[in-house]
C-alpha cells in the first residue's frame, strides 16, 4: 500500500505578522510517498531533489519526526513505513521547505492509517519538523500548509488557528535569489525588545491586514503590509532588498516584504499581468547585481 502527498510553500509573516501570519501559494512544494511496511519504524528510504544535504535518519529529517511523533500520539509505534521524499522547492529559501516536508509526512501517513485524526490536530507534530529544522517550532508556515489558504496563529500555547477569507482576486508573486538564509541565523539577530512606538504600529497594521482581506478592501491591505519590527533587521541579509522591494511597488503591487525569514521576497498584487510584472521587476533588480532568481505567480 502506498500513498502520495504534496504540501505546499508557504509565505510566513506577510510584513506585519511575525510568527502568527501565513498563506499557501499553488506552487512550488515537497511531495512525500509513503509505502507500508511489515518492519515497525519509520525509514526514509530517498530523498530526491536536496542535492545530498538532508539528513537520511528518520529523526533528524523533519518529514521524519513529524511521522513518528504522530505515530508515538496514536500509540500505533507497530506501524512501518518507507518514505521517499521529492523536494522540489529550495532549502534555506524562506519558502517553508521544511514545513511542507514535515505536513506531506503527518499528512500521509494520517491518511494511510483511515484518518484517526482530522486535519487540524496534525499540526503539533508538523511544528516539530519545524523545532528540528530551525530550533523553534513556529506554526506560521506548517498551518496554512496544512490547512491551505491564510492562515491568522491567535495562540500558541493553547494552540489556536484560525483561516482567513481572502479577497475572490489576490495573486503573490515569489521572487526566490539564488542565496541562502538559515532561519535560525534570521532569528538569531532579531532584537528581543520592541518599543512602545513600533508594537502600535505594528498592531495597527496587523489588525489593518485582517480587515482589509476580510472586507475586502485592497487600499486598506496594501497600506497594512509594513514591518517596522523584523523588516528592518532582515533585509541586510538579502542583498538589493530596498531595489527589489522599490521595484514591486513601482510596478503596481500592492505591498512587498520578506517571504518567512528570507531570502524570498513576496509581493500581493490585485492581478494576475501585474504579478507577472512585479516579479520580472524584481528578478531584474537583482540581475543588476548579478543575482539569478526564480519567479513563481500563484493565486490566493
Ligand atoms: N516566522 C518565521 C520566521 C518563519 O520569520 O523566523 C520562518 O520561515
Amino acid at each position: 500500500k502506498s500513498i502520495s502527498v504534496f504540501a505546499p510553500a508557504t509565505v510566513a509573516n506577510v510584513a506585519c505578522g511575525f510568527d502568527i501570519f501565513g498563506f499557501a501559494v499553488a506552487n512550488p512544494g515537497d511531495q512525500i510517498t509513503l509505502t507500508a511496511s511489515d518492519q515497525p519504524g519509520v525509514r526514509i528510504t530517498d530523498i530526491i531533489g536536496d542535492e545530498g544535504r538532508l539528513p537520511r535518519e528518520a529523526e533528524r529529517n523533519t518529514a521524519g519526526i513529524a511521522i513518528q511523533t504522530y505515530l508515538q500520539h496514536i500509540g500505533r509505534t507497530d506501524v512501518g513505513v518507507d518514505a521517499v521524499l521529492h523536494k522540489q522547492m529550495p532549502l534555506g529559501s524562506g519558502l517553508g521547505s521544511s514545513a511542507a516536508s514535515a505536513v506531506a509526512g503527518v499528512f500521509a501517513i494520517n491518511e494511510m492509517l483511515g484518518r484517526p485524526l482530522p486535519t487540524v490536530e496534525l499540526l503539533p507534530f508538523a511544528m516539530e519538523g519545524e523545532r528540528l529544522a530551525c530550533g523553534s517550532a513556529h506554526a506560521d508556515n506548517v498551518a496554512p500548509s496544512l490547512l491551505g489558504g491564510f492562515v491568522v496563529v491567535r495562540s500558541y500555547s493553547p494552540l489556536d488557528v484560525i483561516r482567513i477569507e481572502t479577497p475572490a482576486a489576490l495573486y503573490c508573486t515569489l521572487v526566490h535569489p539564488d542565496i541562502e538564509v538559515n532561519t535560525k541565523d534570521a532569528r538569531f539577530i532579531l532584537k528581543n525588545e520592541v518599543s512602545l512606538k513600533n508594537t502600535i504600529i505594528q498592531m495597527g497594521n496587523v489588525a489593518g491586514l485582517i480587515a482589509g482581506l476580510m472586507k475586502p478592501d485592497y487600499g486598506l491591505i496594501s497600506r497594512s503590509l509594513v514591518d517596522v519590527i523584523i523588516e528592518p533587521v532582515r533585509a541586510i541579509l538579502i542583498p538589493e532588498f530596498n531595489e527589489a522591494k522599490h521595484a514591486a511597488l513601482d510596478n503596481g503591487a500592492l505591498g512587498c516584504s520578506i517571504s518567512g525569514s528570507g531570502p524570498s521576497m513576496f509581493a500581493l498584487s490585485r492581478d494576475a499581468d501585474t504579478a507577472q510584472q512585479v516579479g520580472a521587476a524584481m528578478q531584474q533588480a537583482f540581475l543588476s547585481v548579478g543575482i539569478t532568481s526564480e519567479a513563481y505567480v500563484s493565486e490566493i
